[in-house]
């Protein structure tokens, strides 16, 4: 994929220079010192965080070529649920800390900061009478619903870790994730609701739970009323654990590099990768990208569209703003339900000052015309911003012009789960902007290009992204596999963190993602491994082989598409091509179905066995011009065959 540019600057307006909380000079200034002088930069921007004991040890890391560590603030101690409820009470126990919309818009509700630091204190009792402690693993899968914040910060609480599992992923991919970090306690609900329709938890869970021993315990919580099967002494109602709780619940004390959750994200293999973020590095990053990179300031109402299931959901709906005391709004929902203006309903309903999406619900929109957003005030925002994905200089422009009628800066901020909070992107007041670009990097990351063959680049270039740092935000290791951990990250460039992406940068020294670089595709901003989707596949008992790509797709981004053999005598139908998507649907979850499904009698591959994905990218994006060298191909023919088959998929 080729970088997206456009030649448009959008300079700072003057308004914004005077009030955000940095103008040009402020940040090229702060920037520097936090390269040249971090431990007195960092040692500053601690102090955003209410402590039990103050760290003096501020930042020791190395990214290697021999040693690999990552520890920030190593001998503070403190208590994440503290920073994001307890030191609001003096002065915003009644401010709305979270404002609930429902998929049904008669539905909504607002927890203040006092009835939230009352919620997960009640679940954090509950959770200590069901035997758990400090270090414990607890897996949620629960939909869109303030109780999933309350379960994280629930578990920051007593010093559990949390591993949150998307509520759109099936029984296995659950399982997987339980059974990777030994979980002992699963917290889910009945069903979820989305776009007017019920979706099955509970009964997922069922299933999850038949392969995951270490599951002691089965939280579910009454969302939608729905039947659910229940095996006593395992399953217990989130009503009846928290309902005789006492609203207190001492914190944990915790040591800033405690791990605070595990999140699985998908890599180049099959298995996903258990992303770990420690307590205090990680808040800090979420805190500060959140104060001064979305421009949080007290008046505001904050709304990120996000799935608590993914990391923006963690770092942006419920640790950043919680901790810098926001309103933060939570949608159940979708963009599109009842109708295409429901987003822009939601804003003026709650008055939402700062808005932070994704491009492929941006795509999404621009089809349905302006017409549902001028329908709607949108007075109240201010700030854009976008995130997951390169976005266009179209949706970009359409996001400025029609959503923000030319009134509000557009921050397109890059980051992962791995970084744990934004590390590329513009401060608002700062930094002019250019469509399609996350501009420039965040206090304490130092971004580096670098070519195939490591070598780091310098000036305007085109290369692999790395960070030479990355802040107090970065994964510190994959939980229970530190050796994935070096090999993934830091040994395609020594003493380098590699992202996984390409990037370019410009002669301004902006930096423009060109997507990744690896086997991981991003469809409609969410991250999964082709190997993912290619063992699923596989598993199915009539197909032989199966190679998965991405393809352009204009409102996923990147489309998945599927090259399957099947078995010897098996004939290729309509009939099993949705079998095959429904297969993975059920295997992986929705997002995970192939876009396309191409038959193929073989698959290309090189002498030594190892298929030629280059060839097939080029194939599937319908650009069959230049294929590259295919000398080392064991049958070279059979790739005019892929491309004709291509042509008979619409
Ligand atoms: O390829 C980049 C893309 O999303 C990947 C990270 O995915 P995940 O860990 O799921 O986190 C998504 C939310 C932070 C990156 O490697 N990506 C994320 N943000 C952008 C982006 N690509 C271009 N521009 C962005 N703003």
């Amino acid at each position: 994929m080729s970088a997206p540019s456009s030649d448009a600057i959008f300079p700072v307006p003057a308004s914004w220079q005077r009030r955000a909380w940095f103008d040009n000079a402020a940040y090229r200034r702060d920037y520097q010192r936090s390269m040249h002088d971090p431990q007195r930069f960092w040692a500053e921007q601690a102090e955003h965080l209410d402590w039990f004991h103050h760290p003096t040890r501020i930042r020791d890391v190395s990214y290697g070529p021999e040693d690999i560590h990552i520890r920030w603030f190593e001998d503070g101690v403190l208590n994440a649920s503290v920073n994001c409820l307890d030191r609001h009470l003096l002065e915003r126990a009644r401010k709305a800390a979270i404002v609930w919309e429902g998929d049904d818009p008669a539905e909504s509700r607002t927890l203040s900061y006092a009835e939230l630091h009352a919620e997960v204190c009640r679940l954090a009792n509950g959770l200590k009478s069901l035997g758990i402690c400090k270090g414990d693993r607890v897996t949620v899968y629960l939909p869109m619903v303030p109780e999933a914040a309350v379960a994280m910060l629930a578990c920051a609480r007593i010093g559990a870790m949390h591993s949150v599992v998307f509520a759109g992923f099936s029984a296995e991919s659950l399982a997987g994730r339980i059974r990777d970090c030994d979980a002992k306690l699963l917290i889910t609900a009945d069903e979820g609701m989305r776009g007017g329709r019920r979706f099955a938890l509970k009964a997922n869970a069922d299933e999850a739970l038949k392969r995951c021993p270490s599951v002691q315990a089965c939280v579910v919580l009454r969302r939608t009323g729905g039947e659910v099967a229940w095996l006593d002494g395992r399953d217990r109602w989130y009503h009846e654990l928290v309902d005789h709780q006492a609203s207190n619940c001492e914190p944990e004390t915790m040591n800033a590099e405690d791990p605070l959750f595990v999140l699985y994200t998908s890599g180049s293999t099959g298995k996903p990768k258990g992303v770990l973020h420690t307590t205090a590095g990680y808040l800090l990053a979420a805190s500060l990208t959140h104060r001064y990179v979305l421009d949080y300031h007290d008046e505001d109402v904050f709304w990120c569209t996000a799935d608590i299931g993914w990391v923006t959901g963690h770092s942006y709906i419920v640790y950043g703003p919680l901790a810098n005391g926001a309103t933060t709004v939570m949608f159940e929902g979708v963009p599109t339900w009842p109708d295409a203006s429901r987003f822009w309903q939601v804003i003026d309903k709650h008055r939402v000052s700062i808005f932070y999406t994704a491009p492929t619900a941006i795509r999404a929109l621009i089809r349905q015309g302006d017409a549902p957003v001028r329908a709607t005030s949108r007075k109240s925002l201010r700030l854009l911003g976008s995130v997951g994905e390169p976005i266009n200089p179209e949706a970009w422009l359409w996001y400025y012009n029609v959503v923000g009628e030319q009134r509000c800066p557009i921050v397109d901020t890059w980051w992962q789960t791995e970084t744990g909070a934004s590390v590329i992107a513009p401060l608002p007041g700062a930094i002019a902007t250019k469509p399609g670009s996350a501009t420039l990097p965040f206090f304490g990351v130092e971004p580096v290009i670098v070519d195939e063959d490591g070598r780091v680049l310098e000036g305007e270039c085109e290369g692999r992204l790395c960070l030479r740092d990355g802040g107090p935000g970065m994964l510190r290791t994959l939980y229970r596999d530190h050796d994935r951990f070096v090999q993934t990250y830091f040994s395609a460039c020594p003493g380098l963190y590699f992202t996984g992406d390409g990037a370019r940068r410009d002669k301004d020294g902006y930096f423009w993602i060109t997507g990744r670089v690896d086997d991981v595709i991003n469809v409609s901003g969410h991250r999964l491994g082709t190997a993912e989707v290619e063992s699923a596949l596989v598993a199915h008992p009539e197909v032989a082989e199966a190679a998965v790509v991405g393809y352009p797709h204009p409102v996923k981004g990147q489309g998945i598409y599927a090259y399957v053999t099947l078995k010897a005598n098996t004939q290729p139908s309509d009939e099993l091509r949705n079998a095959l998507g429904q297969w993975v649907r059920k295997e992986i979850g929705p997002i995970a179905a192939p876009d396309q499904i191409q038959w193929a009698s073989s698959l290309p591959k090189t002498r030594s066995g190892k298929i030629m994905r280059r060839v097939l990218r080029k194939i599937a994006a319908g650009d069959t011009t230049d294929l590259g060298d295919t000398s080392t191909l064991a049958d070279a023919t059979m790739v005019e065959s892929l491309i004709d088959g291509r042509r008979t998929i619409a």
